[in-house]
């Protein structure tokens, strides 16, 4: 791919179906009622609940440190706030008598590793919730379980009465964060980990080098940050307090500094660790360019030597990324100097320098006490077997590595700057397709997955609703049990996650008025707006990168922008249109509810001309809205006649044949959703 440019849930019917309602309380919880994501391994429901005490007490009964206790009074704080009632949340007295009971095995380990146990027991009865698991990471997972099961009910607030075994799947649940395409602050690093840990993720891969962009403050090499980042770098204390901050939430740090590609920035302090001549710039358009470190000199090892063990003793976690991935090549041929390295060491090909540059690096990071990850393109049968291969070219890629003895992580298929549906990626399963035939002692070298959040079209303000809520749908790909597989039930708790994921602070809902706002040129006008905007999604794939020249500088406020990569009100009205379409009485429950629907959109029109006539941002999607109102009218006919049973008139589908055509040019880089669902009651009319 062009980089850029480019359960078994044992929810047994049987306990279900067991399950009576207590008179006088609540009617019992069931399936429907367990809202949790990512699905448990084990989960077996009670009759009854437990309500919810403004004593919030809790008492550990095992092991216990501050990292526990600050988690417990996180999840209680949350559960305040969720709730609206203040709870004294306080350790109890008699642990006996505790509202929750934390029974911790041991102590975890000083820095996390995928050894670690991250199981837990979550046992709730009519008097107390009790937690147990092997070591602190467990105990995390499951305090987010307890959050997610609290429910209203008519008689209060109160989780359901269950006994749940729960562990994950996969060892390595990743999320990269690219900031260097656009800068992405602390803060929203921050409340992206809240959200993360919310749905059981255990990697942050801080993607901190690029062409466009060099993260990090090094104390060693300041002109690296100095003339590297715009003045846009983390520094080193920042750094220290997000890994704290990871930490706190179960979640490693894995830092990536791309070499030798990917690394203009570096060369813009320090032009002579390039493979040709400076002055360099930083890169401000996205794609794969031409400058590369140059692997023939040894001041690029001395050089690479003192930053890595920098960056080595700043970064805690035992892994350490150095990307690897489209090494461009030019420069590499183009330098008499290297050319005849090349021969004099026998090198063939770019790939065999590349193989060389990396077996130094490898050394490198093994005296820093590192274990060396990168993209396929590092895969290379000279390398020791510890390293580790990220591939973002697929399973069949990952299957190769693993027959090779090296240990991998899936991340195609959950590129989530491609603005795929949450339904494509939760398809995509790192032991599926090539990985499946592998043998056992093959597979347990496949770690787990990550999804990538490259940054070359977000920015602060819409980092989050491209992460979420598709990335929960993910998540429970790497945590739940292979089995778990009902995408519409995926989806009716993804609705309800997007709605929970609000309260770790992630700003994916928050920043949707504000955006349309804008788009409406006008303070608390955002009802047309909203009305088209919500069905409306953004190109996938490349698609917008090959609408226009993007570049650090592009704004990125447009309509594209802020519409969310996967709509909820598109599946609605989709389903709405199924159902009326299924049987008769469907029909006659759904069709009011569409036929109000459609004459809202053909109305909507003029309210957004009359915006667009004072926002250019607004001007710009005038063709949508338009066709909008046009596709609502042809559906206003078709459902008329659906309705009174008079047939459409001869040729009438045909004339509106280019209505329903997928659109050759979309500037505006949106698509519209409801052309297949307004088609299907067209010719559904015309069967007649
Ligand atoms: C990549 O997409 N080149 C890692």
């Amino acid at each position: 791919m062009m980089h850029r440019n480019r359960v078994r849930c044992a929810l047994l019917a049987a306990v279900f179906c067991a399950v009576l309602s207590a008179p006088g309380l609540s009617a019992a919880p069931t399936q429907a009622s367990l809202d949790l994501m990512p699905l448990p391994a084990n989960i077996v429901l009670g009759t009854g609940w437990l309500a919810l005490k403004p004593e919030f007490s809790f008492a550990f009964t095992g092991y216990k440190d501050p990292r526990l206790e600050r988690a417990v009074r996180r999840a209680a704080d949350r559960i305040a706030a969720r709730t609206g009632i203040p709870l004294a949340i306080a350790a109890a007295a008699d642990p006996s008598q505790a509202f929750l009971q934390i029974d911790c095995g041991a102590a975890g380990l000083p820095v996390q590793t995928f050894e670690e146990d991250e199981s837990y027991v979550l046992t709730i009865d009519a008097s107390r919730a009790v937690l147990r698991a092997p070591n602190p990471l467990g105990i995390l997972r499951g305090l987010e379980t307890l959050q997610q099961l609290l429910a209203l009910g008519p008689d209060g607030v109160h989780f359901p009465e269950v006994d749940i075994k729960d562990a994950p799947r996969f060892r390595w649940r990743g999320l990269l964060i690219d900031v260097c395409r656009h800068w992405i602050p602390a803060e929203v690093i921050k409340r992206n980990l809240d959200a993360m840990a919310a749905v059981k993720l255990n990697v942050l891969h801080w993607h901190l080098s690029e062409d466009q962009g060099f993260r990090v403050e090094s104390k060693k090499y300041p002109r690296l940050h100095g003339m590297g980042s715009d003045g846009l770098y983390y520094t080193q204390e920042e750094i220290r307090a997000i890994i704290d901050y990871a930490r706190d939430r179960g979640i490693r740090v894995i830092p990536e500094f791309d070499m030798p590609g990917h690394s203009t920035a570096w060369f813009v302090g320090y032009p002579e660790l390039a493979s040709a001549p400076g002055p360099y710039e930083i890169e401000r358009h996205y794609g794969v360019f031409k400058p590369t470190m140059d692997p023939t000199r040894e001041e690029t090892f001395k050089f690479l030597d003192g930053f890595i063990g920098e960056m080595a003793r700043l970064f805690p976690d035992p892994l350490f990324h150095i990307g690897g991935d489209e090494v461009e090549g030019h420069q590499w041929e183009e330098s008499p100097s290297i050319k005849a390295f090349k021969t004099a060491h026998g090198m063939k090909t770019n790939e065999d320098l590349q193989a060389y540059f990396n077996k130094r690096i490898q050394v490198i990071l093994k005296k820093n006490g590192k274990r060396m990850v990168g993209w396929d393109e590092i895969l290379h049968e000279d390398l020791p077997r510890d390293t580790v291969v990220q591939s973002w070219r697929g399973q069949e890629s990952l299957a190769r590595a693993a027959k090779q003895g090296f240990a991998g992580i899936l991340s195609n298929g959950y590129y989530i700057d491609l603005m795929y549906s949450a339904a494509a990626h939760y398809a995509v399963d790192p032991l599926e397709k090539e990985a499946a035939s592998l043998s056992e002692a093959e597979k347990a070298l496949i770690l787990g997955g990550e999804a990538c959040m490259w940054a070359e079209l977000i920015n602060p303000e819409t980092v989050d609703s491209r992460i979420w809520p598709r990335m929960a749908a993910i998540a429970e790909r790497f945590w739940s049990p292979q089995e778990t597989k009902d995408v519409a039930d995926m989806y009716r708790r993804l609705e309800i996650m997007n709605s929970r994921l609000d309260w770790t602070g992630a700003t994916h809902n928050l920043s949707y008025p504000k955006m349309l706002e804008r788009l409406a040129g006008k303070e608390g006008a955002i009802e047309a707006v909203k009305l088209l905007a919500d069905f409306v999604e953004p190109l996938r794939g490349y698609s917008r990168h090959d609408s226009r020249e993007y570049s650090q500088t592009t704004p990125l406020n447009r309509m594209a922008d802020a519409a969310r990569p996967e709509s909820f009100a598109v599946r609605a009205f989709a389903g709405m249109v199924d159902g009326m379409l299924s049987d008769a009485p469907a029909f006659s429950r759904n069709r009011r509810e569409i036929r109000h629907r459609l004459m809202t959109w053909k109305a909507n029109h003029e309210s957004i001309k009359a915006l667009a006539a004072n926002s250019a941002l607004l001007a710009e999607v005038l063709p949508l809205s338009e066709r909008l109102a046009a596709l609502a009218d042809a559906g206003l006919t078709a459902l008329q006649s659906l309705e009174s049973g008079q047939p459409l008139p001869n040729g009438w589908l045909e004339e509106k044949a280019a209505l329903f055509q997928a659109l050759e040019k979309a500037p505006y880089e949106l698509e519209l959703m409801v052309v297949e669902p307004i088609r299907k009651i067209a010719e559904a009319a015309q069967k007649r």
